[in-house]
């Protein structure tokens, strides 16, 4: 049994249980968005253990596959060296964001591909598995199969050119890769051959009364349930499992040449990488993946990735004779500041990147404080973080003790009151135990957190009513000023012990200072006339500038691995270009060619023009800041670029009706479109 495990044995409703991350894929950094992943799920499991269940949880780095190939091509290493520095890196990432595995693992394992080739051979003999021929395009240079994402082309729909193999991000189309017009190889740039190819199938659709029943048996968040059974009516289809080499992966039993989809064998890594670490702890393996014992299994993971874990997962798990799993704990995606994660804007960040500057228990603080069982994305907002984690953390939780403190050990011997002071106060703090418990095990996280700092205001304000500092100088009230402090101390072990699956470390200093062990049962009675340990500070203020730095780190990161042609000081490097927006945001702006019919300087306004612009059959009026640039009598008669449905805007000077559009910094330089001859005024842009 771990060391995790070993103080729960002597619980008698002990529950044993086996819980899962996604495997992050070994050809990129962990990430802010992997991280909330990674801390829902160590927060779970750090609670479960608390409690004394028997809890383990594993992961690994997700090999296989075309782009893990590519890339370590690029790099001139093999796969596998590539994937074994992958796997250490993300690993020590995760322990220094306190995530703790029983086993993190990789899935180009000799476990792993013994179980797919058990899991493939019991489902072939079950008549699951078909073979067809399909035809597929082919990079004749490189000699390999391409994947859709490594084909782009023209789209066969709106004719957009550079677009991807299966979609296009101009007019929204999906279609297959062998529609696109003019494809090319991403890889070589050579032009794809459609080539046949025999691929084996996974026979999904005969699982379907199974996952019908399974998706409504709890295992699923209802709103996800919903979402599978759209999924359901559109149709379940034969799931492709085969794919030809050149591939990273392993060899499909009894075929050559033939690899399994990644897919495949990914989920099958949640099995090798417990598999590994039964063997090496003498656990029974069989009892949490075999069906009939009252083992629970626990999948985490993102939105993006449902289809493969509640349809082929949980069929390739019946049909090969393995037990399903008990839930899929579904959450949504980080966005930073309200926008998807954006490399240019230094919002895409590296784990390693956060750690450099910041506290990881602040993430993890603030994540816990926002994480619901539902899916709906999460926002990490900068300012927002600081405020929580300064005001929560350091400003009630931390400084119940930092008030309490200094008294017991300087004026008390160091010692906890033998009597407990206002012990329904106390029990007030006891009583929330099971209802905190229940949030937890429910992922209902944000609810935890409101309902122990709800306490914690309790706790200060009692200080504040007792005013131990002003006590402490009333030779009369000492016996009072002790027993105040020490239930200051004693509020403030039991909001620890109900922070510590969200806050680990913190909960290990505060039992350094507390000399106790934090337990669960533990909040059930206060602490008397125990000796505690001199107070440190447990936690620092976040510092703002340390949140810009990690971001300006962010933007450099970027700016040195892959966008080495902007120059320092070119526009592209001081303006980034902004969030992708799709077609319909585009086709929203409404652009007008319009005929400036008239200019002049508005009189105390130092950068304003005012416009008369002509649309032809329409007149708008335009402040436009464009005097540094240009004088009226050069604008005249021009033809430019509005934009011509812009909210109108009453300026001091009169109402602004539009926009026109000029480039540069500003100052002298600032330039205003003029298209070519011919555009007449009205005419869209588009
Ligand atoms: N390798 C597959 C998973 C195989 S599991 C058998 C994969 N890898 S991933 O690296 O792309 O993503 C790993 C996990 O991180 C997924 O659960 C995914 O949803 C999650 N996230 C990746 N980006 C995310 C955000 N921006 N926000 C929240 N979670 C995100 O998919
Ligand atoms: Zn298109």
């Amino acid at each position: 049994m771990s060391e995790n495990n070993s103080q729960s044995s002597a619980n008698a409703n002990q529950r044993r249980i086996l819980v899962t991350s996604a495997l992050p894929y070994a050809n990129g950094s962990i990430h802010l968005g992997h991280l909330l992943e990674h801390i829902q799920t160590d927060i779970w499991v750090r609670f479960q253990r608390l409690k004394g269940n028997e809890c383990y949880s594993v992961c690994a780095d997700d090999a296989h596959g075309t782009p893990v190939m590519l890339k370590a091509q690029e790099l001139g290493i093999t796969p596998e060296q590539m994937v074994e520095q992958t796997r250490a890196e993300h690993h020590q990432d995760l322990k220094d964001f306190h995530v703790h595995y029983d086993n993190y693992y990789v899935t180009h394992s000799p476990e792993n591909k013994e179980l797919c080739e058990t899991i493939y051979k019991r489902l072939d003999e079950a008549g699951y598995i078909s073979k067809r021929t399909i035809n597929q395009l082919f990079d004749p240079e490189k000699s390999m199969f391409l994947p859709d994402r490594f084909v782009k082309g023209t789209c066969p729909s709106c004719k957009a050119e550079d677009q991807n193999g299966d979609s296009c991000d101009v007019c929204g189309a999906t279609y297959s890769p062998t529609e696109v017009i003019n494809p090319r190889s991403v890889v070589s740039g050579a032009t794809p051959v459609l080539k046949e190819s025999e691929h084996y199938f996974f026979d999904l659709p005969q699982f379907e009364g199974m996952l019908k029943t399974w998706i409504r048996s709890g295992a699923l968040q209802e709103e996800m349930a919903n979402k599978l059974q759209e999924w359901f009516e559109a149709g379940l289809q034969q799931w492709d499992i085969s794919r030809d080499a050149p591939y990273f992966g392993f060899e499909i039993p009894g075929t050559e040449n033939k690899f399994f989809y990644v897919w495949v064998d990914a989920p099958v890594g949640y099995m090798a990488s417990f598999k590994h670490y039964c063997n090496e702890h003498n656990i029974e393996f069989d009892e949490f993946w075999n069906p009939g014992h009252d083992t629970e299994l626990y999948h985490f993971i993102g939105k993006d990735i449902t289809y493969f874990h509640c349809l082929f997962w949980p069929a390739m798990l019946e049909g090969a004779g393995y037990r399903k799993p008990t839930g899929v704990n579904i959450h949504g995606f980080v966005t930073v500041n309200g926008a998807k994660m954006s490399k240019s804007r230094g919002t895409f960040i590296k784990g390693r990147t956060y750690l450099e500057h910041l506290n990881p228990e602040y993430l993890r603080y603030y994540f816990a404080s926002k994480l619901s069982d539902g899916v709906t994305d999460i926002d990490l907002n900068f300012e927002d973080f600081a405020q929580k984690v300064n005001a929560d953390l350091v400003g009630k939780v931390v400084n119940i003790a930092s008030r309490c403190a200094s008294f017991i050990t300087k004026r008390f011997d160091g010692k906890l009151s033998t009597t407990v002071l206002e012990p329904q106060l106390f029990a007030e703090f006891s009583q929330a135990a099971d209802k905190i418990a229940l949030y937890y095990e429910k992922r209902k996280y944000h609810q935890a957190v409101r309902e122990i700092m709800a306490l914690a205001d309790k706790a200060n304000q009692f200080i504040d009513a007792n005013a131990p500092w002003v006590t402490i100088k009333d030779e009369s009230k000492q016996q009072f000023t002790h027993e105040v402090c020490s239930l200051g101390i004693n509020m403030f072990r039991v909001l620890v012990t109900y922070l510590q699956p969200i806050v680990p470390a913190l909960a290990t200093d505060a039992e350094a200072f507390l000399n106790d062990k934090l337990t669960w049962q533990g909040t059930q009675n206060a602490l008397a006339g125990h000796p505690i340990n001199k107070f440190k500070a447990l936690m620092q203020r976040v510092d703002k500038d340390k949140i810009d730095a990690m971001v300006e780190a962010s933007k450099e990161n970027l700016q040195a691995a892959s966008a080495p042609k902007i120059e320092a000081d070119s526009p592209l490097a001081k303006d980034p270009i902004s969030e992708e927006i799709s077609f319909d945001e585009f086709a929203k702006v409404d652009f007008r060619i319009a005929r400036i019919a008239h200019a002049e300087h508005v009189e105390k306004a130092d950068k304003l023009l005012r416009l008369e612009l002509d649309l032809g059959g329409e007149t708008r009026q335009v402040f436009a800041g464009i005097k540094s640039a240009y004088a009226p009598e050069d604008l005249i008669g021009k033809h430019t670029v509005m934009v011509a449905n812009l909210a109108p805007r009453k300026m001091r000077f009169g109402l602004s009706e539009g926009m026109v559009l000029a480039a540069g910094p500003g100052g002298k330089e600032l330039y205003i479109l003029e298209p070519h001859e011919g555009a007449k005024p009205g005419m869209r842009v588009k």
